[in-house]
């Protein structure tokens, strides 16, 4: 894009020069070139007279910028080399050029926004007088990349998931999301702010329904700009909350079990865990973790583990028969397999009953 516009700028330079060539002086030709700069770096500006056996004078550079924009001299080399500027210029402008070779060209330090503008490049020339070449530069300011985002509660409405900051930048950068799988679910939308001093500011949001099967997905916003030799590359970790939904209650071991895990799928984790026995007294838990030993059969029994997190709650049921009878293996779903192999006599059924709060 920006090459692009480069294009068209010395196109338009191109008819400038034909333009002073043609107009005021036959046979004279003065050559500047656009250029641009990054905020903070020095700018070459470059500004030489062709095709002429004339006597140089002196040069005189004007401007008018930004932060001034009344057209005013700022710099000048004398035939002899010599060079004045402005006093506020004090090491900021240098003649780097030739005059023996009528080469007008300068640098100038630590170029900021307010540099930006057109400089004028005058050779005063005897016997024919001034020749005059304008010559923009560009000052370009690097994009501050930022990705923010906030959790959000699974539902059915769009949100904005996250938002991508390029801020500050001249010109405006380009911010694009890589989405990957999730590019069908998801959407995008930019906008962007023009700033007093210039610059641009461009965010694209990333707006979808919030859902379980987004959450903890990753997705990569990406900044480019002409300034930047690397293009900026933030990842973003979606983040949904969404009720408990399903238990799974797992013995440490499998054949000599005294301890059951209660796994919960739900995002923030459970900030309750509560085991119960069915027609039986409290059973020793801890947290997600209950504590039969295997000795003891007067534990045998129905536990009910229920999980809960802010946004709902839900059950699982462990059935546990240390008697050593295999009569309940049978009656229960796709597990006969597994109590024949292992011929242990706690049996497992896993289960999901949802008591959803909203
Ligand atoms: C220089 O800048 C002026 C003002 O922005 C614009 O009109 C002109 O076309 C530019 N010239 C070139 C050669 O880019
Ligand atoms: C600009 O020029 C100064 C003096 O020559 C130099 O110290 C500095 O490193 C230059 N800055 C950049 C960005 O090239
Ligand atoms: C340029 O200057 C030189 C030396 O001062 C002089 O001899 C010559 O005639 C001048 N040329 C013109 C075109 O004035
Ligand atoms: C003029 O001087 C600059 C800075 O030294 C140099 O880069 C440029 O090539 C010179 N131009 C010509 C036409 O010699
Ligand atoms: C995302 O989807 C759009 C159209 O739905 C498609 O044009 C684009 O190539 C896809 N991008 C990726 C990275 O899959
Ligand atoms: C609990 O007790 C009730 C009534 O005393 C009985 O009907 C039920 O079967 C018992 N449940 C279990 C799992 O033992």
């Amino acid at each position: 894009m920006y090459g692009r516009r480069n294009t068209f700028n010395l196109s338009l330079y191109g008819l400038f020069l034909i333009y002073f060539k043609c107009s005021s002086l036959a046979g004279v030709k003065s050559i500047g070139h656009d250029t641009t700069v990054t905020n903070g770096g020095n700018a070459t500006l470059l500004c030489h007279l062709t095709e002429t056996e004339e006597n140089l004078t002196h040069i005189v550079w004007q401007k008018h910028t930004r932060g001034n924009p009344e057209r005013h001299t700022f710099f000048i080399i004398h035939r002899d080399g010599k060079t004045e500027h402005q006093s506020y210029l004090q090491d900021k402008v240098k003649f780097v050029g030739d005059i023996k070779e009528k080469n007008g060209s300068i640098r100038l330090l630590g170029m900021s926004l307010l540099d930006d503008g057109i400089y004028t490049c005058i050779f005063n020339t005897f016997p024919s007088g001034q020749i005059l070449t304008n010559i923009n530069v560009t000052v370009h300011v690097p994009p501050v990349g930022k990705v923010r985002g906030s959790t959000h509660v699974a539902g059915h409405y769009d949100v904005t998931l996250s938002s991508c900051v390029a801020s500050n930048a001249r010109p405006a950068a380009e911010v694009l999301w890589r989405l990957g799988a999730l590019n069908d679910s998801l959407r995008t939308e930019t906008r962007s702010t023009q700033h007093s001093d210039g610059t641009v500011t461009v965010v694209t949001d990333i707006l979808g329904a919030p859902s379980k099967p987004l959450n903890q997905k990753k997705i990569q916003c990406v900044i480019k700009h002409s300034t930047l030799t690397k293009q900026l590359e933030l990842d973003y970790v979606i983040n949904v909350h969404y009720p408990p939904e399903l238990v799974v209650i797992i013995p440490d071991d499998p054949t000599e079990a005294e301890e059951y895990h209660c796994l919960v799928d739900c995002n923030p984790t459970p900030t309750s865990y509560i085991w119960i026995k069915v027609n039986g007294s409290t059973p020793h838990s801890e947290g997600n973790k209950l504590f039969i030993p295997k000795s003891s059969s007067d534990l045998n029994g129905v536990y009910i583990c229920t999980a809960s997190n802010e946004y709902g709650r839900v059950s699982g049921v462990l059935y546990v028969d240390n008697t050593g009878s295999t009569d309940i293996c049978w009656g229960l779903l796709g597990l006969i397999s597994s109590c024949a192999i292992l011929g242990f006599t706690v049996v497992l059924f896993y289960t999901v009953s949802r008591a959803q709060e909203k």
